[in-house]
C-alpha cells in the first residue's frame, strides 16, 4: 500500500518588489500561520512568523504540547542569522501512507503514515560579516511531519532555486558554518523526565527520574557511576532520546531522526514555573563550529514524540519513519545474530586483551611517523613472554566454539585477538592497532575453519580506541581481511578522546566517520555493531547492515547499574535502534570472576531471561561464561530457544523505571538465516540450524542435519518480562493466541525466595544474602494454555520472567 497525496501548491508572486513588500508587512507582526493535522486529526502543528521570526508550535486534542517556540540557526560570517527577517514564499502540504517492511525489526510491517507541511521561507537580502547589505535571497525550507504519534521537522538548504523566479538562480547558502541552533521545545509546566546528562562524547550514564525543575541540582550525579571520556557543556544539559510525562498523563519523548553530515543534538534546559524551556545545543566540532554545511542539504528531523499510553511509545516508530528506506539493492547477506563472546572474562578481569607484560609500551610495525632510527623499538610480539591470561588464545576460543555451537548460537566474539592491547587505554595514541595482525596464539584462519566446520561464524572486533584517524587508515584492509576469512559482523568500539584530537564523538565530522565506516562495511557485504559511537537516530531502517550499537549504559557496567535501568531504555535509547545490551549473565557475583572484583549484579536470571524478550536487538548476545551456564542448564534454556528477530509484538505492560512486559512472534523467514549463511561457505557446516529453529519448527536435538523447507513452523510466542527494585505481579491474557488450539507453555519465573537487590553491590555475597539477596532462585513450570488463559506472573525485586510458548 503506497499512497502520496499532494494535497494543494500555493505560490505567492515573487517579484522582488513584491518581496521588499511582504517583507514589511511580515515585520508588522505575526503571520496568519500554517496548520497542519496529523491523519487521526487529534495533533495539531502550526507554523507562523512572528516578526519574520520562524515559530511552531505543537497540541494534542486541543491542548499544548509543544508552546510557541523558536526555530533557526546563526551562521558564521554574516551578520544576519537564519532566525528573523523571514517572509513565507511558498507553502506546500501532501500525504503520505505506506507500509513498509524492514529487514529486521520488532516487526514484519510498519506503517508509515502522516500528513507534511513544507514552508519555503525567504531573506531578500542579508549582512555580511562587516554588515554590509547584499542582495542575493536565502531560502531556508522548513518541512513538518506529522503523525499519530508525534512530530517531526528538519530544515532544508535547497541549492537550486530557479522555480521562485528570482533574479537569481542559486540560494545565497552555499557552503555555510552554522554557529548555534535556535530550535526550541517549550513544553508547559515541569513534567517528570528520565534523563542522562547532557554530553559531547558518552551515553554511558544512569538514568536519574526527576521533574525538570530538578535536573540541575542531580545534574552531576550520573557522573559518579558513568563513562570516561565524558564532556558536559551546561549544568542543565540533557540527552536525547529525553523520555518525559506532563501531569496529564503524556508521554512526551524528544528525540531526533536521521543525524547524517550533522553534529548530535543535546538540549539546554531553562526553567521557570510555566514553562521549560529545551533548547538545541549541538557538538562543536575542534574549531568550535557545529555544522559545516554545503547546499543542497537538510538538518537531522527533530522530534517530539507524544503517546498516551506507555506502551505507546514502545510500539511507536516515528523514528524509523522518518529515515529514508533501504538504501542497498541486495540484503540477502544480513542477518539477525545470537552469540557468546570470549569478551565477559576480560570485562570482569577474568582475563586480558593484552598478551604479556613485557612491553609498557607498543610501537606496532608499519607506523609512517616512526623515523627510520626508531625502526629498532618496533615491538616484536614473537619475542614477547605471554603473561598466561590472555583469553583470546587458541584453545580457549575453541572451548567457546564447542560450547556455542552445541547449544545452537549463530556466532561468537572474540576481542583481544589482534597486537597492541598492551598500551590501548586512554593513552590518546594515533597509530594504536593495525586490526590485521593476530597475536601469537591466536591462529586466525585455523579458527575460522573450526568455528565454520561447526556452524558458528566468528564476530571480529576492532577497538579503535578512539582513533578515527587510525581506523580509517585501516578499514579497507581489515574489512578485506574479514571478506577472506569469512566473518560478517564486526564490532567495532570507540573508548578514550577521540583523534583527532579535539573532536568528539557527536561532532560532524566524527558523525561522519561512523557512516562511512557503516556504508564501507556494506560494501564488504559485513554488518556492524559499533559501540561507544553515537546513540543512533534510526539510520539502521536505510542501512539495516547497522545491526547494533552500545552507546548507553550496558551490562559491562555490572554492579553500577542502577535497578531499573533496562524499563527506561527502550523508552530512550532504543527508539533510535537496537542496543547491543550484552544480556544473560548468570553469575552475578563478579569475585568469582575475578577475586579482587568485588560487585554483586543487581538482576536475577530470570531478569535476565526477560530482556531476550522486552529488550528489542537483532543481534543478542549470552554474555556470561559457559561454565556459568553449566549449572543451570534448565534456565539456559530459554536462550537457546528464544528467536531474535520479529513478525509481531505486543507491548502488554509498561511503565519507565517501573516495568516492562512484551510478547513476541518469532519471523520464521529470517529464522535460520545465520546457519544457512555458514551452510553457504565452502568450509562450512551444511544443514545446521540455529537453536531458535530448532523449537519453533519442534525438531528435537538427535535430528542432524534438518531439511527446513521440508517442515512445519509451529505457532510460537515468547513472553518477557523486568522489574525494578519492586517485586511485581501482572496477569497476562494469552488472548494473542489462536482460538481453539492447545499450547504448551514453559514458565521461567523468580522463585519465592528470589531476590536480586543489594543495598551495597560491594558488601559481598554472606552480606548481601543477609540482605535476602538470591538471584539464582527460579522455577520452570509447563502448562497446557489456550487463547482464553490468563497466566499470573510474578517478578521478586530486580527480577523477570520469560515464558516460551508453542503450538502443541
Ligand atoms: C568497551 C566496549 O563497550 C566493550 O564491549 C569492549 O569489550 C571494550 N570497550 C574493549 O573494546
Ligand atoms: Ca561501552
Amino acid at each position: 500500500m503506497k499512497k502520496i497525496v499532494f494535497v494543494s501548491l500555493l505560490v505567492f508572486v515573487m517579484t522582488a518588489v513584491y518581496a521588499q513588500k511582504s517583507n514589511e508587512t511580515a515585520l508588522q507582526g505575526m503571520s496568519a500561520g500554517e496548520t497542519l493535522k496529523s491523519p487521526d486529526g487529534r495533533m495539531e502543528a502550526k507554523f507562523y512568523l512572528r516578526d519574520g521570526v520562524p515559530q511552531y508550535e505543537l497540541k494534542r486534542d486541543g491542548k499544548p504540547v509543544v508552546l510557541a517556540s523558536r526555530m533557526g540557526f546563526t551562521l558564521e560570517w554574516r551578520k544576519s542569522d537564519l532566525a528573523s527577517n523571514f517572509r513565507m514564499a511558498r507553502v506546500d502540504t501532501a500525504s503520505f501512507d505506506e507500509v513498509w517492511q524492514p529487514v529486521w525489526g520488532e516487526e514484519a510491517n510498519i506503517r508509515n503514515h502522516y500528513n507534511e507541511l513544507a514552508v519555503t521561507l525567504v531573506q531578500d537580502f542579508y549582512l555580511d560579516h562587516e554588515g554590509k547589505r547584499v542582495d542575493k535571497p536565502t531560502v531556508m525550507v522548513v518541512r513538518f511531519r506529522l503523525y499519530d504519534d508525534g512530530l517531526g521537522l528538519r530544515y532544508e538548504f535547497p541549492s537550486d532555486i530557479s522555480t521562485l523566479h528570482f533574479s537569481s538562480k542559486y540560494n545565497s547558502l552555499v557552503t555555510f558554518w552554522l554557529t548555534d541552533e535556535l530550535t526550541e521545545f517549550r513544553l508547559p509546566g515541569d513534567p517528570m523526565a528520565w534523563w542522562i546528562p547532557g554530553d559531547y562524547d558518552t551515553q554511558e550514564f544512569n538514568y536519574t527520574q526527576s521533574r525538570l525543575s530538578q535536573v540541575r541540582e542531580l545534574h552531576d550525579n550520573p557522573h559518579i557511576s558513568g563513562g570516561w571520556p565524558w564532556k558536559s557543556f551546561s549544568d542543565t544539559g540533557l540527552q536525547t532520546a529525553l523520555q518525559m510525562k506532563t501531569d496529564d498523563g503524556l508521554y512526551v519523548n524528544i528525540h531526533e531522526a536521521a543525524v547524517l553530515d550533522f553534529p548530535t543534538m543535546n538540549l539546554d534546559l531553562t526553567y521557570n514555573e510555566e514553562v521549560s524551556k529545551l533548547k538545541v545545543h549541538l557538538t562543536p566540532d575542534a574549531t568550535g563550529y557545529v555544522g559545516r554545511l554545503t547546499s543542497p542539504c537538510y538538518s537531522p528531523w527533530r522530534t517530539v514524540q507524544v503517546c498516551e499510553k506507555a506502551t505507546d511509545v514502545l510500539r511507536s516508530r516515528l523514528i524509523l519513519n522518518l529515515n529514508e528506506p533501504c538504501a542497498l539493492e541486495d540484503v540477502s547477506w544480513i542477518h539477525p545474530v545470537k552469540y557468546m563472546g570470549v569478551w565477559w572474562e576480560m570485562i570482569s578481569d577474568h582475563s586480558t586483551w593484552g598478551y604479556t607484560n613485557d612491553f609498557p609500551s607498543v610501537r606496532l610495525p608499519g607506523d609512517p611517523s616512526l623515523p627510520p632510527s626508531l625502526h629498532e623499538a618496533i615491538t616484536d610480539y614473537s619475542k614477547a613472554k605471554p603473561h598466561g591470561r590472555h583469553g583470546a588464545n587458541n584453545a580457549n576460543v575453541r572451548r567457546y566454539i564447542d560450547f556455542a555451537s552445541k547449544h545452537g548460537f549463530d556466532a561468537l566474539l572474540i576481542e583481544g585477538w589482534n597486537i597492541g592491547w598492551e598500551d590501548w587505554y586512554g593513552k590518546d595514541k594515533d597509530y594504536v592497532f593495525d586490526f590485521l595482525t593476530p597475536y601469537p596464539d591466536f591462529d586466525l584462519p585455523a579458527l575460522n575453519r573450526y568455528a565454520h566446520e561447526k556452524g558458528i561464524r566468528l564476530i571480529m572486533h576492532h577497538e579503535s580506541s578512539s582513533s578515527v584517524t587510525n581506523y580509517e587508515r585501516f578499514m579497507e584492509r581489515a574489512y578485506n581481511l574479514m571478506n577472506q576469512y569469512g566473518y560478517d559482523a564486526v564490532k567495532s568500539g570507540y573508548v578514550g578522546h577521540i583523534v583527532p584530537h579535539g573532536e568528539h564523538h557527536y561532532s560532524q565530522p566524527i558523525i561522519n566517520h561512523y557512516h562511512r565506516a557503516i556504508v564501507e562495511a556494506a560494501k564488504h557485504h559485513i554488518m556492524v555493531n559499533a559501540h561507544e559511537a553515537v546513540r543512533p537516530t534510526g539510520l539502521c531502517r536505510t542501512w539495516p547492515n547497522m545491526i547494533g550499537n552500545e552507546s548507553a549504559m550496558g551490562t559491562e557496567f555490572r554492579g553500577r547499574i542502577n535497578p531499573g535501568h533496562t524499563t527506561i531504555l527502550p523508552f530512550t535509547r532504543l527508539q533510535g535502534g537496537p542496543m547491543d545490551y550484552t544480556p544473560g549473565i548468570f553469575e552475578t557475583d563478579m569475585e568469582k570472576n575475578a577475586p579482587w572484583n568485588r560487585d554483586l549484579m543487581r538482576h536475577t536470571i530470570c531478569n535476565q531471561l526477560g530482556l531476550y524478550v522486552t529488550f528489542y536487538s537483532p543481534l543478542q548476545m549470552a554474555a556470561d561464561f559457559p561454565e556459568h551456564y553449566e549449572p543451570y542448564m534448565d534456565a539456559f534454556q530459554f536462550i537457546k530457544d528464544v528467536a531474535v528477530d520479529w513478525d509481531t509484538s505486543i507491548y502488554l505492560y509498561a511503565e519507565p523505571g517501573d516495568y516492562i512486559v512484551t510478547a513476541r512472534k518469532p519471523k520464521i523467514s529470517s529464522l535460520n538465516k545465520a546457519a544457512d549463511g555458514v551452510g553457504e561457505l565452502s568450509d562450512g557446516k551444511k544443514g545446521i540450524i540455529s537453536n531458535a529453529a530448532r523449537y519453533v519448527y519442534a525438531i528435537p536435538d538427535s535430528v542432524q542435519p534438518v531439511d527446513l523447507s521440508t517442515c512445519r513452523p509451529k505457532d510460537v510466542w515468547y513472553i518477557g518480562g523486568v522489574t525494578d527494585e519492586n517485586a511485581r505481579e501482572f496477569s497476562v491474557r494469552l488472548d494473542f493466541l489462536k482460538p481453539g488450539v492447545k499450547y504448551e507453555a514453559t514458565i521461567y519465573a523468580d522463585a519465592k525466595a528470589a531476590s536480586g537487590y543489594v543495598s551495597d553491590v560491594t558488601i559481598g555475597w554472606d552480606a548481601a544474602q543477609k540482605e535476602g539477596y538470591n538471584p539464582q532462585a527460579y522455577t520452570i513450570t509447563q502448562k497446557t494454555v489456550t487463547s482464553k488463559t490468563v497466566l499470573k506472573l510474578k517478578m521478586a525485586p530486580c527480577g523477570g520472567f520469560a515464558v516460551s510458548i508453542r503450538e502443541r
